[in-house]
């Protein structure tokens, strides 16, 4: 018997006409070859998601200097540009369609994976924690980011818009600004990272400023119907936190309300129930201070997803996990079928093991 839910009905996003609210998250899988080109594999995982109504791509670094791991994907030369290619016309021989996540990773980097350059961040403060630097996984410590000059700043916001510019070369149908999970825009955003007195630094108006700066970047070439932007107000991941994240996202949220973006993707977080600011949830909470559509992600099941979608909470449901080891998610959904488990131990490890070899209910 099929089951009947509100997931499998279309629904558009922005500019774009999804077959389906099933969004596959970005997820960070390390396949890419160590100049950051993508690789074979790469676009027969994306196209074996296809029955998503959309997919984000894995984090892609604006340039080396963005760089957090090693063998991701980039997409600021022209080599990058025609290894995503592949990727995006296999995604769309095989019926969806897919968005790239651009991302910059501030202090979450390692000169190993860098040229040898210190990492770059708002304020000299090191994240606790190891980060991997090699292709064997091998950690290290983090080390103190150089504190960015406002020049340096500039270039890091054309280095987007370029980023956007080749992202339609490449054949995208929309990017997603990832300003969530303590990477560079959230090093900004958040006050346990950016301690500057200068115009990027201290009221949320200056906080926020270099992800409004990126959204009016990449509005010179990209319409912002095919533009998504990721948050994660309450996460920790990356050692990052916000002495007021009320405040800080629902300012923010109102500030985005004038840029006619496709969506907002919100990280629901375990802990924003035991905050006495976000008892409901980071999307119940913040979703009231948006007029565009969210996405939500982070441990959401079809029911929970039900639930929100017909309560308005949220307007797509992005999955991740779940996707990683069951290619035919949305079909397993439908049939009410069991789930295969991801094998966390070959998350970013390489080769086609745990990352083109999962079943489908076919086999
Ligand atoms: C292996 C792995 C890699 C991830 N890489 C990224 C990434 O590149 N960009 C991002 O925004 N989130 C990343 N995430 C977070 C996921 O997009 C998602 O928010 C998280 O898995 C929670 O959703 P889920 O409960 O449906 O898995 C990653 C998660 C996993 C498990």
């Amino acid at each position: 018997m099929k089951l009947e839910s509100i997931l499998f009905e279309s629904t558009d996003l922005g500019a774009l006409k999804l077959k389906n609210r099933i969004v596959m998250a970005p997820m960070t899988r390390s396949r890419a070859t160590a100049d950051g080109i993508a690789t074979p594999i790469m676009a027969t995982y994306y196209a074996q998601r296809a029955s998503a109504g959309l997919i984000i791509s894995e984090a892609s670094q604006v340039s080396l200097q963005g760089t957090s791991y090693p063998n991701t994907p980039g997409i600021y030369t022209k080599e990058q540009v025609i290894g995503w290619k592949k990727v995006t016309d296999a995604v769309h021989e095989a019926g969806s369609k897919i968005f790239i996540q651009l991302f910059h990773g501030g202090r979450i980097s390692h000169p190993n994976t860098q040229g040898g350059e210190i990492p770059v961040a708002p304020s000299s403060i090191k994240a606790e924690g190891l980060i991997h630097t090699s292709p064997q996984n091998e950690m290290k410590a983090f080390v103190s980011p150089k504190t960015l000059k406002a020049v340096e700043i500039e270039d890091i916001i054309k280095q987007f818009g370029n980023a956007a510019k080749n992202a339609l070369d490449a054949g995208f149908d929309g990017i997603e600004i990832h300003a969530a999970n303590g990477y560079l825009i959230d090093q900004f955003l958040r006050d346990s990272t950016n301690k500057r007195m200068d115009e990027y630094g201290d009221s949320f108006q200056n906080r926020t400023r270099l992800l409004i700066e990126i959204i009016k970047e990449v509005r010179k070439n990209f319409s912002l119907q095919k533009v998504g932007v990721r948050l994660s107000p309450l996460s920790t991941f990356n050692d990052i936190s916000d002495s007021n994240p009320l405040g800080l996202y629902s300012y923010l949220l109102q500030e985005l309300n004038v840029y006619n973006l496709a969506y907002v993707h919100l990280i629901e977080d375990a802990t924003a129930y035991k905050n006495s600011d976000f008892l409901n949830g980071v999307s119940a909470t913040l979703g009231k201070y948006y007029k565009g559509k969210i996405v939500g992600n982070g441990g959401y099941t079809l029911e929970k997803a039900d639930f929100e979608i017909f309560n308005s909470i949220v307007d797509v449901v992005a999955f991740g996990k779940l996707f990683i080891s069951n290619p035919d998610l949305p079909k397993r959904f439908m049939l009410e079928a069991d789930f295969n488990v991801p094998d966390e131990s070959s998350y970013y490890v390489g080769g086609e093991e745990g990352y083109i070899d999962y079943e489908t209910l076919e086999g």
